[in-house]
């Protein structure tokens, strides 16, 4: 059943109050809450509570214990009919944490407890109004077996601790902070803890925490420092300062997602938190400041300013993925040169883009489209998307670039003086934002832009230009396309769209490449941001003095699509000149894709694949150009990925698509051999002590790009160069670099020898271990025979996620060659199958790995209609996965 937005109506009581005791056991948990309830409306209304899986103990009303006719319970509510204004529940129920394989609600891992409750994960724990929009304050005591259980951690502060007989203990927990229960923590059992007192920025001692298995303390440093940056970086940059006394961290092996953000507590998956030189890459360095950072600045932007109802997640998620963006940005430019920081925050951006281009924009061509805030949903799970995260954060980016960072600021100040400890809307953030906005245009309002919160789909920009050389003037002219999206395709009347508000930053060039100045409205520019809000409209720039070439939607400042018909040549100095580095690199891309098209075409054709002369040169001159930083350079060197291309193709061929991009890879390896190898060996840092930074990252990963690209070109030195890369590495970035190589680019005896040496080597680092399942699952050479042989290896399970999607989601999603076959198809769904009865979440994941089927080609189409059909035909099913695959289906 569909649960619709505009359907919210408030709950019916405040929950002021919560106290909770748990008896922990991993077998048997027993659960005793004491809920103190105040009606808010003037009659009596029934008290609904959620619970899943909650065998009732015993209820009371009062202190009055209640016979079974004195309530109501269904299958996942309990209603009691109260008749007082103010009253205590006390419920005592059980859960079994040891069997909960969901992940969500009270589980345990490897030998500890663990709770994940967002965002309906608390009424797998206790019966309770499960919805964001009631908020307590929590007091919560922890028994538990003390040798078993020698940490027992909640939200808040610990108020005290007990020796209990038997060998068991208590510890009491008081969070301050009223909170929604999606917000909840506990943790019991076994760590270490790598800790560290700060002082804020008001002179408050603050103890920051990492808990992680015993014996991984060494490989917490970066995280607390990334969570030590983070606190500082938030102080500054937005005047947010830490509520609490104590902020911890605990490191789970098995973990939905990345992490989460509960108050006080974080619980993160370990491969966000676990990282030394020997085991983890410099992005995964990056990664755990990223997540670290994100779920800290959750404690403002989610915890205490809450979402109002699920269909709010955008609030939360969007704004709080820009702010990591852009402490991440922060972090990589620190300490460099202007210049080298420019580029640096370039990178950062580069790699954000790629991820929407990868992840967003085909969900918003497919069944799952929707706006970044959802009309509707039958599993909230199924919509902590890339919609309402990735492109959730660029419609908050959006927001920053119309107002400025100050403006922005002065939003963002705004909206916390308003909503500070309550549960809010979208709505109630745009509104904060526009006072500024209007301040600043007098007359103008957000009105058209609130549309990218009710609008699904990815806008078109189209842009003409044209030049008067008498009158030196240059006339840009932009009109936007808002098609249908997914299955509103097929709704009768057809949803009419609507023009959006987009901020779209040119530039103009002349025909050297050289930057021209836009006078416009009595000042000068060298980017403008124009403002587009109608279906279409005109600019005229005077005083040019030649006919420009334009540089388009800048640092991509909306997330659209640009169709501009500009030619190979100036696109090709674009991407030589363009002193925006964004724009510099989308021009790159954008010849790329112009040219694996055409490859792509041709393989379809049976034809010869033929490389331009032109684009060679393209990529040789952005390989010799010294002003550029290693790190941007391997971005604008590498081709835009098989799933972006693969959008641009109708109907989708995925092995035209894979065929096409290698063959390109070989070309460019071959004609470029000696430059490779010269950037080869001048990126090789032969000092030998790893650091992470910008700098250091960026000579690894072009000396990295270098060595693949020698390995498809069949240089005679790539082998050996691999070989030795691998055999001698310092530090995992390097050895995965040479790994994959040997790996990628040849199905040798070499290959495997280094495989069977890197699993001896690792077997006792699960999170090096994944990364063996990953090479291998994403190696074009891998076929089916082989993931099911690894499906079989003693160290393979579908239980722990990181596992399930190292081996079966990267096979399925990023092995093209491998999983685009009628065995590859049933492979997968045998997999969504075995999954939906484990972990529901995790397996409807797995059940969009072919969202977009209806646009493959046509023997893709057949079958795997026919899997999804057999997956919808499955008894029981999971909610989660229902939902996708008649989405799916639908279509
Ligand atoms: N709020 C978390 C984060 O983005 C994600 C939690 C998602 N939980 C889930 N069961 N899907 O930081
Ligand atoms: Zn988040």
């Amino acid at each position: 059943q569909t649960i619709a937005r505009l359907d919210y109506l408030p709950y019916p009581y405040r929950l002021p109050q919560v106290e909770l005791t748990f008896d922990l056991d991993a077998t048997l948990t027993r659960v005793s809450s004491r809920l103190h309830f105040e009606r808010t409306t003037p009659r009596n209304q029934p008290l609904v509570l959620n619970g899943e899986d909650l065998p009732l103990e015993s209820i009371a009303l009062d202190g009055q214990v209640l016979r079974p006719d004195q309530y109501r319970l269904d299958d996942h509510a309990l209603t009691l009919f109260p008749v007082t204004e103010t009253f205590i529940v006390e419920i005592v129920s059980r859960c079994r944490p040891a069997e909960n394989s969901t992940l969500m609600g009270l589980y345990v891992s490897g030998e500890s407890l663990f709770t994940q409750c967002e965002a309906e994960g608390f009424r797998r724990i206790t019966w309770f109004p499960d919805r964001p929009d009631v908020m307590s304050r929590y007091r919560v005591t922890l028994l538990a077996d003390k040798a078993r259980y020698p940490f027992l951690l909640s939200n808040g502060n610990r108020q005290n601790a007990e020796e209990l007989a038997d060998g068991r203990h208590s510890a009491t927990w008081e969070d301050p902070h009223p909170k929604p229960c999606y917000l909840f923590a506990l943790v019991a059992g076994h760590f270490s803890c790598h800790e560290q007192t700060i002082q804020t920025r008001s002179g408050r001692q603050a103890l920051l925490q990492v808990y992680s298995d015993p014996g991984s303390e060494s490989k917490t440093e970066w995280a607390l420092a990334s969570l030590v940056h983070a606190v500082k970086w938030d102080e500054q940059r937005f005047g947010l300062e830490l509520d609490l006394d104590r902020f911890m961290v605990v490191a789970a092996r098995d973990f939905n997602m990345g992490a989460m953000e509960n108050k006080g507590l974080n619980i993160f998956n370990s491969a966000y938190v676990l990282a030394d030189p020997q085991t983890a890459t410099d992005v995964t360095y990056r990664a755990i400041e990223a997540v670290i950072g994100h779920e800290y600045f959750h404690n403002w932007t989610g915890n205490r300013v809450t979402c109002r109802d699920w269909f709010q997640l955008s609030l939360k998620e969007g704004l709080t993925v820009f702010r990591d963006q852009e402490f991440s940005a922060d972090m990589l430019a620190q300490g460099l040169p202007a210049q080298e920081a420019k580029s640096a925050r370039a990178v950062k951006r580069i790699d954000d883009v790629s991820t929407l281009r990868m992840a967003q924009f085909p969900e918003d061509s497919g069944p799952m489209a929707h706006p970044i805030r959802p009309e509707s949903y039958q599993e909230i799970g199924n919509f902590y998307t890339a919609t309402v995260y990735e492109k959730g954060a660029e419609v908050i980016r959006m927001q920053h670039t119309l107002l400025g960072e100050a403006g922005f600021r002065a939003g963002l100040d705004e909206y916390f003086r308003r909503h500070d400890g309550s549960a809010v809307t979208c709505d109630d953030f745009v509104n904060a934002m526009e006072s500024v906005y209007t301040r600043q245009n007098p007359g103008k309002t957000l009105d058209t832009f609130r549309r990218w919160y009710e609008q699904a789909g990815t806008p078109h920009v189209k842009v003409e230009l044209d030049f008067d050389a008498r009158q030196q003037r240059c006339t840009l002219t932009l009109s936007q396309h808002n098609e249908p999206a997914g299955i509103e395709k097929f709704l009768t009347p057809p949803q009419t769209k609507l023009p959006l508000h987009i901020p779209f930053a040119v530039g103009l060039l002349d025909q050297a490449g050289r930057p021209l100045v836009i006078h416009y409205q009595g000042q000068a520019y060298d980017t403008l941001v124009l403002e587009l809000c109608d279906e279409r409209q005109t600019w005229v720039f005077d005083q040019i003095p030649e006919a420009p070439i334009p540089s388009l939607l800048r640092n991509f400042s909306a997330p659209v699509i640009v169709e501009y018909a500009g030619t190979n040549a100036e696109l090709a100095l674009l991407a030589q000149c363009d002193t925006d580095p964004f724009a510099r690199w989308e021009a790159g891309q954008e010849l790329a894709n112009r040219q694996l098209l055409a490859l792509v075409k041709a393989v379809q054709d049976g034809r010869e694949l033929a490389v331009e002369p032109d684009f060679i040169e393209t990529w040789r001159a952005l390989l010799q150009d010294t002003h550029l930083t290693p790190a941007y350079q391997a971005r604008a060197l590498t081709l835009p990925a098989e799933k972006v291309l693969l959008e641009k193709t109708s109907p989708m061929d995925p092995i035209a698509v894979a065929r096409a991009r290698a063959e390109l890879r070989r070309v460019l390896g071959l004609a470029l051999g000696p430059l490779w190898l010269a950037a080869y060996h001048n990126a090789d840092d032969h000092t030998g002590k790893y650091q992470p930074d910008a700098r250091s990252a960026g000579r690894r990963a072009l000396k990295n790009l270098a060595l693949a690209y020698l390995m498809a070109g069949e240089h005679r030195e790539a082998p050996t160069l691999a070989l030795k890369q691998y055999y001698d590495a310092q530090n995992m970035t390097d050895r995965m670099g040479g790994l994959s190589a040997l790996v990628n680019f040849s199905d040798t005896p070499a290959g495997s020898q280094a495989l069977s040496h890197f699993y001896e080597q690792w077997q006792h680092e699960p999170l090096v271990i994944d990364r063996w399942f990953t090479l291998q699952a994403t190696a074009p050479t891998t076929h089916i025979d082989t993931i099911r042989t690894l499906m079989q290896h003693p160290a393979f399970t579908l239980r722990n996620p990181n596992r399930a999607r190292s081996l079966i989601f990267q096979f399925c999603m990023n092995n093209m060659q491998g999983v685009h076959t009628t065995q590859g198809y049933e492979y997968w769904a045998d997999q969504v199958i075995a999954l939906d009865r484990i972990n529901p979440e995790i397996a409807a994941r797995l059940a969009r790995a072919f969202d977009n089927w209806t646009r493959y080609i046509p023997s893709s189409r057949q079958t795997i209609k026919h899997e999804l059909e057999r997956i919808q035909a499955q008894n029981p099913l999971s909610r989660n996965v229902a939902e996708i695959v008649s989405k799916a289906l639908k279509i």
